[in-house]
């Protein structure tokens, strides 16, 4: 059985893999180079050779237990036909949401407009280096989709007072998320994904009288949809106020935690396998503190199945010797 499935349908606590969230990424000075080569980063996602390239840079490097494909949440607009950069220093900038124009894209234009992602899902899936590890597909939630889709860029720390004004307009766009995420899931699970990581990274600037509908429904729909697929799906709500809440509504088979939460707190009140968690930040100190906070985690989860990541993605400023020494760390526990 591969190492994150012994976690999440075994709920094994003998052991803990290990991946890290954005491990193929700014990090690595062989990515840097192909990137610098490649200034359209949707292009980059695009080339089915170089984006299994780059998701294979971490596994050639490190002794991790999955690959995450090389691609990004955003690929979901762009496959929808809304234009979609990324911007140096600024980030993700989309166009304006047209629906009448989405509404009439149906599931086979999708699929074509991003099928380079999925011919590298199988590339990375079959390669022979993968045979005793998970291949991670994933997708945003609908929520932080929907807040990329109509903000057009990130949103910072907070949304605009007018965010849910247009609630007619909001219900619709929702509803095309939700279909085509499923065709996302399903087409990256057909070629080889063994896992999907639902991707929530703003469900934090939400209220409790807004989670039901924005977060807890429709991502329940995607979690029974990829159990339906006899597929493990681990959800990371970043930030939500109550990841126990979360976790008895939603019942993903696993439940990715942010770095503000205690982890001590979470192993008292949750059921389910657990994921993540240490800081980014630790990994631009030293090896001393950096043993020392994976051992706390290791040492607070050792009778839960437990699968080691960060509590958001590892820094573009962090020393691979020092991601190395991490993942050492861990397979010396
Ligand atoms: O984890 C991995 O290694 C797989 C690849 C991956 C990327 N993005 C590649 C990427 C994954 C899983 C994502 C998810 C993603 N993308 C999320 C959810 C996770 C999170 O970070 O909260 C979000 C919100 C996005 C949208 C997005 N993409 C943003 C906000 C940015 C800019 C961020 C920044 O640091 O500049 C991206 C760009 C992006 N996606 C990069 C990578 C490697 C950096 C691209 C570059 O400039 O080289």
């Amino acid at each position: 059985m591969k190492p994150l499935h012994r976690i999440l349908i075994n709920k094994d606590v003998s052991f803990n893999p290990i991946w890290i969230m954005r491990q193929a990424g700014r990090y690595l000075p062989e990515f840097r180079e192909i990137r610098k080569k490649n200034p359209n980063f949707i292009n980059l996602c695009l080339n089915e050779n170089l984006s299994f390239e780059i998701t294979l840079q971490p596994i050639r490097r490190f002794d991790l237990d999955a690959a995450i494909i090389f691609s990004d949440i955003l690929m979901l607009p762009y496959g929808l036909g809304q234009k979609v950069e990324f911007i140096k220093n600024f980030g993700p900038k989309l166009g304006e949401l047209n629906l009448k124009d989405i509404e009439k894209i149906n599931e086979a234009d999708f699929v074509q407009k991003i099928e380079p992602v999925y011919k590298a899902i199988k590339k990375v899936s079959s390669d022979p280096i993968l045979r005793n590890k998970n291949t991670i597909g994933f997708v945003g939630a609908p929520w932080t989709l929907l807040i990329y889709m109509i903000n057009q860029k990130s949103p910072k720390k907070e949304l605009k007072k007018d965010f849910f004004k247009d609630e007619v307009n909001i219900n619709r766009s929702l509803l095309l998320i939700e279909k085509f995420l499923k065709v996302h899931i399903k087409k990256q699970i057909d070629s080889g994904a063994s896992v999907i990581q639902i991707f929530d990274s703003w469900a934090g600037l939400l209220e409790e009288k807004h989670l039901s509908k924005y977060i807890y429904d429709p991502t329940i729909n995607l979690v029974n949809y990829v159990k339906s697929l006899n597929i493990p799906v681990i959800c990371f709500p970043r930030e939500i106020k109550n990841y126990r809440k979360f976790c008895d509504i939603v019942k993903p088979d696993a439940i990715s935690i942010d770095y503000n939460v205690d982890p001590k707190e979470i192993v008292k009140t949750i059921k389910i396998p657990v994921q993540g968690g240490l800081d980014p930040k630790i990994l631009l100190t030293d090896k001393d503190t950096i043993k020392k906070e994976a051992s706390k985690y290791l040492n607070i989860f050792k009778d839960h199945p437990y699968i080691f990541n960060l509590g958001h993605g590892v820094l573009p400023k962090t020393d691979p010797n020092l991601f190395e020494y991490l993942v050492e760390t861990v397979k010396n526990y």
